[in-house]
C-alpha cells in the first residue's frame, strides 16, 4: 500500500518525506486555504514547491465545475510538473473531464466519492485514483472502511485498474483497516502516520534496553 500525506503544509510534507516512506501528496481547496494560499500564481507556485519536495504523485484539485473549464484548468495544473495528478470531483462534468484526461495520457484522482456506484463510473472513465472519503462516511454512521472493501472487491472482479486511494483518514486505525480492506493508497494527516509508530510496550521495552545497556 502506498502512503500519501493529505496536507498542503510544507513543514508537514517535509517531515513525512524525511521518514522515507512517502509516495505522494494530496491537497484540496480546504487544505490550500488553511495554509493561506491565495490567487492563481500562489496556488501554482505552491504545487510546484510540493513537487520539488516529494518525488511522487501530487494531486492538485480543479476549482471549476463545468467540463470545459475543468479540462482547461486541469491542463494548466498538469503542465506544472510531470508528477501532477489532476483531482476532479465526482460529478457528471467531472466524469467527462476524467475521460478526457485519460484519453490524453494525464493522471486523475476522482474525489468526493461516497458509493460503489460512483466508484464504478470513475473506473469506467479511466481514473488513475479513486478517493472514497472514509471519515466523512463514518460521520454519517455509514462504515467508510466497508466501502473500501466493497470497491476493492468490485475492482478485482471486474479487473478495473483504478487505484483505491482511501481519503478523509482520521486515525491510525483507519490506515490499518483500509490496508486490510484492500486500499491501494492511504492519504493521511501527519498525525495519523506518526500514530502508527506508537505502542506503550515499545516505549517500556526501549527504556529497559537503554537501562540494561549501561550495565554492559
Ligand atoms: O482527503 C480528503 C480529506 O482532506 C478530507 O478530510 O477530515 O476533512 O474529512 P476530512
Amino acid at each position: 500500500m502506498k502512503f500519501f500525506i493529505d496536507t498542503a503544509n510544507l513543514a508537514q510534507i517535509k517531515e513525512a518525506n524525511d521518514l522515507g516512506i512517502l509516495d505522494g501528496v494530496t491537497t484540496n481547496p480546504s487544505l490550500m486555504a488553511k495554509e493561506g494560499i491565495k490567487g492563481n500564481e500562489a496556488i501554482l507556485n505552491h504545487y510546484k514547491t510540493i513537487c520539488e519536495l516529494v518525488d511522487g504523485d501530487i494531486s492538485a484539485e480543479v476549482l471549476s465545475v463545468t467540463y470545459e473549464e475543468m479540462v482547461a484548468e486541469g491542463k494548466i495544473l498538469a503542465a506544472i510538473h510531470p508528477n501532477i495528478v489532476v483531482k476532479i470531483p465526482m460529478t457528471k462534468d467531472g466524469i467527462k473531464a476524467i475521460k478526457w484526461f485519460t484519453d490524453n495520457g494525464i493522471k486523475t484522482n476522482c474525489t468526493l466519492v461516497f458509493s460503489a456506484g460512483q466508484a464504478i463510473l470513475a473506473a469506467k472513465a479511466g481514473a488513475t485514483y479513486l478517493s472514497p472519503f472514509i471519515g466523512r462516511l463514518d460521520d454519517t454512521l455509514w462504515d467508510g472502511v466497508d466501502l473500501i472493501a466493497q470497491i476493492a472487491n468490485i475492482y478485482t472482479i471486474q479487473g478495473f485498474q483504478t487505484e483505491i486511494l482511501a481519503a478523509s483518514i482520521r486515525t491510525p486505525l483507519h490506515i490499518v483497516k483500509c490496508a486490510e480492506a484492500g486500499a491501494d493508497v492511504c492519504t493521511c494527516p501527519l498525525d495519523s502516520i506518526l500514530g502508527l509508530l506508537k505502542h506503550p510496550l515499545t516505549d517500556i521495552g526501549l527504556a529497559k534496553f537503554i537501562e540494561d545497556a549501561k550495565k554492559m
